[in-house]
């Protein structure tokens, strides 16, 4: 597939599932942007593909992201791939969680999400073609104990999807979510020292208990979740819109 002449933008683009698919994007041609709030692993993955270009922003603040997309729309052209990728999951009983708990998980999973989309689809709509696409979870899908913040977020997210989808249908643009389930990360490392934490579990216990949920019995690799980003931006992918794509393994 050819993205050559496409500029991408992909948020939390500095480490996991994001490098993976704004690598995978890159390879195809096109040009795109990585964002996250710390510059260092920015730069890092960006070192390594010419096509890769690093903005520092924090997804949650819209104002940020607006002059992230106006700043890299005047180096690279307007953006036409929105991969709203940025995300975070803390665990906590419910009975533990505060309402600043609550806030801080729909501000960078939910609301990065509204405000890369709001800012850019001007853009999109200029252009007549487009793609967004959110890395939701299939915790925006099904729920998981301990982590309700988190998947009222990602159910929150896949809801927006669904929604923008029809809005935009008939202008050349498709709003689509993936939703994988455990995939090897930086997450999924924190996510395991969590569980050793508070369980005692070894680390192969803890990751064992992870990987149980999948009937494929193994981690979603983070260039499978690429793969099925570059998928979209196909134009086979044309006609799929509106939908929250499991990737998952049959969980
Ligand atoms: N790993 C999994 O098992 C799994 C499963 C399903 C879905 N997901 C989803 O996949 C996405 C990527 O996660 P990952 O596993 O690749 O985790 P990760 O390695 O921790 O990556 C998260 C990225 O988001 C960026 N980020 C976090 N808060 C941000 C903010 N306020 N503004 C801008 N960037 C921000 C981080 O960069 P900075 O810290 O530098 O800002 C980081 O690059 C997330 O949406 C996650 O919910 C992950």
């Amino acid at each position: 597939m050819q993205l050559s002449g496409r500029h991408a933008v992909v948020t939390g683009g500095g480490s996991g599932v994001g490098a993976a698919i704004a690598r995978a994007l890159a390879d195809a041609g096109a040009e795109v942007t990585i964002v996250g709030r710390r510059a260092r692993p920015l730069a890092e993955v960006a070192a390594g593909h010419p096509r890769l270009h690093a903005m520092a922003a924090d997804v949650t603040d819209a104002g940020a992201v607006a002059d992230m997309l106006a700043g890299a729309a005047a180096e690279r052209g307007a953006p036409v791939i929105l991969v709203a990728n940025a995300g975070a999951a803390e665990s906590k009983p419910f009975h533990r969680m505060t309402p600043a708990d609550l806030e801080t998980s729909l501000a960078v999973n939910l609301t990065g999400t509204f405000n890369l989309w709001h800012a850019g689809l001007p853009r999109l709509r200029r252009a007549g073609w487009g793609r967004m696409i959110a890395v939701a979870s299939l915790a925006g899908l099904k729920g998981y104990p301990y982590v309700s913040a988190y998947v009222a977020a990602k159910h929150a997210v896949v809801g927006l999807t669904r929604a923008l989808a029809l809005e935009v249908a008939k202008e050349g643009i498709t709003v689509n979510a993936l939703c994988p389930g455990f995939v090897d990360t930086p997450m999924l490392e924190r996510s395991v020292d969590t569980i050793t934490e508070k369980t005692g579990r070894s680390r192969d216990e803890a990751l064992a208990a992870l990987v149980a949920g999948n009937p494929q019995g193994r981690l979603i690799a983070p260039g499978e979740v690429a793969g099925a980003a570059l998928w979209l931006c196909s134009e086979a992918a044309a006609p799929v819109n509106g939908q929250a794509i499991a990737i998952s393994g049959g969980e």
